[in-house]
């Protein structure tokens, strides 16, 4: 009896019948043996079609067979540990879904990175791509559990907005029903909300910013996974943030060593990474680029060349914690010993993967808050419902926003950010 099996079990199937549905990753004719390896997504596996086992009309067809094509191969399960995956598939028969009758447009040779992405819908075919994909699915899970473990409750929030959430200058304007609204940039207006309902919440999607930066470590949509708690101090958010990133880096190591060994990511060093990480204040960056040709006067933006200089002295993920006032958005709260500062905190990756996640301490005074706004010339109007939440029943709080496809990129090793999503969103490409 034929049984179809995914190629990650197959060794549960040793000498058994086995049907295996995928698509032809390659083909390779030795005298009269045909070899075909099979891809399901789970896996790849060798099938062999020789004169000796299979019909002629099978060898004709696996002869013939185009890569890509989408078939149904049947054979004995067979351990060879010279076989990609350990085992082989024998006495082959084949049944063809569909065969590729033009040229398949991704060939093996290199091709550009422009051409890949704009054959983005085939070339997420790849080893690589599926790589990542699996990844970006470990931690996915691997944050929603955390989280659920941590005592969070999912509250997703709405991409519609009648606001902005960071800066008004990286909105994307959209007509709703004759009215200006924009897409969000962030939850956490909305989970500062959800907080006084239940306490520790949080929401996990895609967010949009419509940034005039073009770099490998921007795009224009991607998700984040924004955590809110009441009654926490910007050091238990740090730890927080510190735990979840920990527990990201374990369960993906865990679950996908192959996928980061594929990917040429030094797993070792990976899992080396010693926690509590390093936390310096702004004024402490300011410090250490004294005297280095990244010198800057107190209150500067300390820029990525400058923070890649931090971050090769330090040789692992750390905080940059108590910023100036004035570059942070308005919904941050002061530091009540210096009052230039607010107490916000920024998590950056070594190597030059920019900041993996930001977040801070929320004004939770009315008046300081409606200040904030004035300060930030944003329109108290919009914002009302936003300061109610300081009216009625407010308490210290904070939470952060750990960007999805910058930790993706950081924990991969990724030369670019669009690989660390599906079909990727930046300033000139927004198809397929
Ligand atoms: O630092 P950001 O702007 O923080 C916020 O949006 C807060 N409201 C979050 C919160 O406290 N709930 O963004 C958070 C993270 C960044 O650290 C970065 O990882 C990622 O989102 N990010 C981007 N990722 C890809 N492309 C971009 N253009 C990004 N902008 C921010
Ligand atoms: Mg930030």
């Amino acid at each position: 009896m034929k049984k179809r099996v995914f190629i990650e079990n197959i060794s549960s199937y040793l000498g058994k019948k086995v049907s295996i549905s995928g698509w032809i990753h390659k083909k390779t004719k030795i005298g009269k043996v045909v070899f075909i390896v099979l891809r399901d997504g789970t896996g790849y596996v060798q099938c062999v079609f020789k004169t000796s086992d299979s019909s002629p009309d099978e060898i004709k067809i696996a002869r013939g067979i185009s890569r890509e094509s989408s078939v149904t191969i049947t054979g004995i399960v067979k351990f060879d540990k010279r076989a990609k995956g350990s085992h082989e598939l024998l006495d082959c028969s084949i049944s063809v879904i569909q065969e590729i009758e033009d040229n398949y447009p991704v060939s093996r040779k290199k091709h550009g990175a422009e051409f890949l992405l704009n054959y983005r819908h085939l070339s997420i075919r790849s080893k690589k791509l599926l790589s990542i994909m699996k990844i970006r699915d470990t931690l996915i899970w691997s944050a929603r559990n955390f989280l659920k473990k941590e005592k969070f409750i999912c509250t997703d929030t709405p991409l519609i907005t009648p606001a902005a959430c960071e800066s008004t200058t990286g909105l994307f304007k959209i007509d709703y029903y004759n009215n200006n609204a924009f897409l969000s940039q962030s939850g956490q207006l909305y989970l500062e909300a959800a907080i006084a309902s239940y306490g520790r919440v949080y929401c996990l999607g895609p967010v949009f910013r419509a940034e005039k930066k073009k770099s490998r470590r921007h795009l224009t949509e991607f998700w984040m996974i924004e955590p809110e708690m009441t009654h926490i101090t910007l050091n238990e958010n740090m730890e927080f943030q510190e735990r979840l990133l920990e527990k990201l880096i374990k369960d993906i190591i865990q679950e996908n060593s192959s996928e980061l060994a594929t990917l040429g990511r030094d797993i070792e060093a990976l899992g080396k990474i010693i926690f509590p990480l390093t936390k310096i204040t702004y004024s402490e960056a300011i410090d250490m680029l004294k005297n280095t040709e990244n010198e800057i006067d107190w209150g500067k933006k300390i820029s990525f060349r400058a923070e890649n200089y931090i971050s090769s002295q330090i040789g692992k993920p750390f905080f940059i914690y108590l910023h100036p006032m004035w570059q942070k958005a308005f919904y941050m709260k002061p530091d009540s010993d210096y009052s230039k500062c607010v107490l916000s905190c920024d998590l950056i990756a070594p190597d030059g993967y920019g900041e993996l996640s930001g977040g801070g301490q929320r004004i939770d005074d009315y008046t300081m808050l409606r200040q904030s706004l004035l300060d930030n010339e944003l329109p108290a109007a919009a914002f009302q419902w936003y300061l109610d939440l300081r009216k009625f029943g407010s308490v210290p709080h904070g939470g952060f926003g750990m960007g999805v496809e910058r930790t993706l990129s950081w924990v991969c090793g990724l030369d670019h950010i669009r690989d660390a999503v599906l079909f990727p969103r930046m300033i000139k490409r927004i198809s397929p």
